[in-house]
């Protein structure tokens, strides 16, 4: 039998109170980490796959082992849809099937391929962020991608983007953030899937966590 997945633990019962403060700041300067080598030869690699497409670009960052991307590709076969992650292991651990031809799935760190691709202007017209790491402790605030340097790289992505999470705090927060950052209105919902889109959706859905998500139009 499978293992439940416990709930969620932290010393956070609302919203961050630093949470202002740090998506301001943010705001108020450039985020000028130096890439890694690596990014960008990855970055070249998929941004020629961007280019040769020409087409709308679908991104699942975080994807795990691929199966919201493979899902999604099915689902718009005339999107390139791109599945980043930073974990070789996640990534090898792709389901074994063929992958559809409109797919790729790249081992990458968020925080540089995004700030490239937002550079590069990529045709963005969905973005999942489904389940990212949820970093429950207070302390860890700055490591949510909401209260991350790299969140004003993620919102000028654009695109259609749908995040993910059974941390309503996680999902509370980053609607707060759209708001101070970008004036964007967004709804923080519960629903039930139909279907599990990944792996972790599976696993908390089959363990009864609530799970939540917010939707909203970017550019
Ligand atoms: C909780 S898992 C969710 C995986 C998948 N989306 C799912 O729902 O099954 C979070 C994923 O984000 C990836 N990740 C975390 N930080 C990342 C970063 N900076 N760049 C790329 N991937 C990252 C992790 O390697 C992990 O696979």
């Amino acid at each position: 039998m499978k293992k439940r997945s416990s709930s969620l633990s932290s010393n956070q019962y609302s919203s961050h109170r630093d949470l202002d403060d740090v998506v301001r700041r943010h705001q108020n300067f450039l985020y000028q980490r130096p890439f890694a080598t690596y990014s960008h030869r990855q970055f070249d690699r998929i941004n020629t796959l961007v280019n040769a497409y020409g087409g709308p670009v679908i991104l699942d960052s975080g994807c795990g082992n691929g199966e919201a991307a493979y899902t999604l590709a099915d689902e718009y076969p005339d999107h390139l849809v791109i599945g980043i992650d930073k974990s070789e292991a996640k990534i090898s651990a792709a389901p074994a099937r063929d992958a559809p031809s409109n797919l790729h799935l790249v081992r990458g760190n968020c925080v540089d391929i995004w700030r490239l691709a937002a550079n590069a202007n990529w045709p963005i017209r969905h973005h999942f962020l489904l389940y990212p790491n949820p970093w429950p402790k207070a302390k860890h605030l700055k490591r949510r991608w909401h209260g991350h340097p790299v969140f004003s790289s993620l919102l000028a992505l654009g695109g259609h983007l749908e995040l993910r999470s059974n941390w309503k705090i996680y999902v509370v927060e980053f609607s707060i953030a759209l708001e101070i950052a970008a004036a964007h209105h967004s709804q923080v919902e519960q629903f039930s899937p139909r279907a599990p889109l990944t792996p972790f959706e599976r696993k908390y859905a089959a363990s009864g966590h609530p799970l939540y998500r917010l939707r909203v139009q970017l550019s």
